[in-house]
């Protein structure tokens, strides 16, 4: 049993290794952050973040200047002054659909180089999703292979997976709704004392089992989670060719249903992000190579492939031919409060609007930078959303950010030469909006 803080260190600082690392920090944990990215290093000691989610600043500057969160670039400094290392290198997808280890590989080449000189036992924590398998056949082996030391006797290793939501990270990290451990009865009982140090009495419901189940569940969350978005996707469908069908009802009606719950069940223009996407495929390449298909996953990704045509449909009923006509798109990052734009719908509805001959306008809070690197000079950015409408023959809702829920059916026919609104994630009041303007939303009936 542990009764002092174990020390920690963090291997990669993407989203899921930056808040680990700041919130454990903060908590008082001494953690020492890595990253091979030296501008990203020397960003965190300087107390600045590099990825935008809500409260982190804060509670980065505040770890940071009680000392207890440093970065380093340098892998062995990152473990000798560490007891667990939890490992949160990206798993992104590879062209043929597979997941590309390669960061995992090398962290855990790194971390076994480390571990060689360090006489401590030392607990290595997968918390980067990896297919079935991974921890043991990969990590576990580069470790022992490269340190030339034996798992559970030298070191220990667990795969602990991360449902960290972008945007809400900080609150997830603070609340989730359980835990999930797969190791050795060893290496398990080390990692649930951290926690219950990290958690005290808001300590979650905990799960320990094998690193495979563990590693799977991850999985079979999120593909659970956009299934459920897709399920409604394709009931929001249903609801536009019914005479006043109305998915939000809809998804009311049947989110009561305990056994269903409301959560996840917002229809609109489609699911993106950095995790969704490539996980799903992941999970479809490791079942192929078992042998088997998942039918419920390819017509999950299916679904989700057309939906954000939905809005291209819309705007031609509405306006007519898109060519030369000027569209307005209202949110670009693949979610609310988040400047990624990883996967995001917003891609391919401008993409499709550019290839009609339209001339787009686009504006959002956060992603603005990210949108210049992906649209260059293809596009126009506009400061505000007001800016964003003025001249536009149809605007397009596609991220439903708090302040375009603010705006009012007169802002749209104020500044718009065509008034003509397409509510993509339903954030406004049909009745209200259909009697004022040209309107058409996600799963309204007319
Ligand atoms: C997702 C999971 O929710 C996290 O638990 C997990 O840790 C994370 O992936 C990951 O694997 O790292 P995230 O991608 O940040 O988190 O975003 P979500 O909030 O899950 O949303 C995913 C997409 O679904 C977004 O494009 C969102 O707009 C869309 N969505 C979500 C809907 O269209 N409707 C909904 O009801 C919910």
């Amino acid at each position: 049993m542990l009764t002092d803080k174990p020390r920690m260190s963090v291997f990669g600082l993407g989203y899921v290794g930056t808040v680990t690392a700041a919130c454990f920090a903060y908590k008082g944990f001494n953690v020492v952050a890595f990253d091979v990215d030296k501008g990203k290093v020397e960003s965190l000691n300087q107390a600045i973040s590099f990825i935008y989610e809500p409260e982190l600043d804060e509670i980065i500057k505040q770890a940071v200047s009680s000392g207890s969160l440093k970065a380093t670039y340098n892998p062995n400094y990152a473990i000798m002054n560490s007891d667990i290392t939890f490992i949160t290198v990206g798993t992104p997808q590879k062209v043929d659909g597979k997941i590309d280890l390669r960061y995992v590989e090398d962290a855990s080449r790194m971390i076994g180089k480390a571990l060689k000189d360090k006489d401590d036992w030392h607990l290595v924590v997968v918390k980067s999703t990896v297919i079935p398998g991974t921890t043991n056949n990969v990590v576990k082996k580069n470790i022992e292979e490269v340190s030339g030391k034996t798992c559970d006797r030298d070191f220990g290793i667990c795969f602990n997976p991360e449902f960290l939501r972008e945007g809400a990270a900080v609150h997830d990290m603070f609340y989730p709704d359980r835990l999930i451990i797969g190791g050795s009865e060893k290496s398990s009982s080390y990692l649930l004392n951290l926690y219950n140090m990290f958690y005290g009495e808001k300590m979650p419901e905990t799960i320990i089992t094998n690193a495979e189940n563990a590693e799977l569940i991850k999985y079979a969350n999120n593909a659970f989670l956009a299934m459920k978005v897709s399920f409604i996707n394709m009931i929001a469908r249903i609801c536009q060719k019914i005479p006043k069908g109305d998915v939000e009802v809809v998804a009311k009606g049947i989110g009561l249903d305990k056994r269903i719950g409301s959560l996840f069940l917002k229809a609109g223009a489609g699911w993106g992000g950095s995790c969704w996407p490539k996980d799903l495929s992941a999970l479809k390449k490791f079942a192929e190579e078992i042998g088997l298909e998942l039918p419920l996953v390819d017509a999950t990704i299916e679904i989700n492939k057309t939906q954000p045509l939905i809005l291209i449909d819309f705007a031609k009923e509405l306006i007519g031919s898109l060519e030369g006509k000027r569209i307005s798109i209202l949110g670009l990052s693949f979610k609310p409060n988040t400047d990624d734009m990883r996967e995001a719908v917003s891609i391919k509805i401008i993409e499709s609007l550019l290839k009609e001959g339209a001339e787009v306008i686009a504006y959002d809070p956060k992603a603005m930078d990210n949108a210049k690197k992906i649209f260059g000079k293809k596009i126009i950015y506009a400061n505000n959303s007001i800016e964003c409408l003025k001249g536009a023959d149809c605007a397009m809702i596609v991220t439903e950010w708090d302040e375009f829920k603010n705006l009012k059916p007169e802002d749209f026919i104020n500044n718009m030469r065509n008034p003509a609104l397409i509510d993509g994630r339903r954030i406004y009041d049909p009745k209200i909006f259909s009697s004022k303007l040209k309107f058409k939303a996600i799963g309204l009936g007319e």
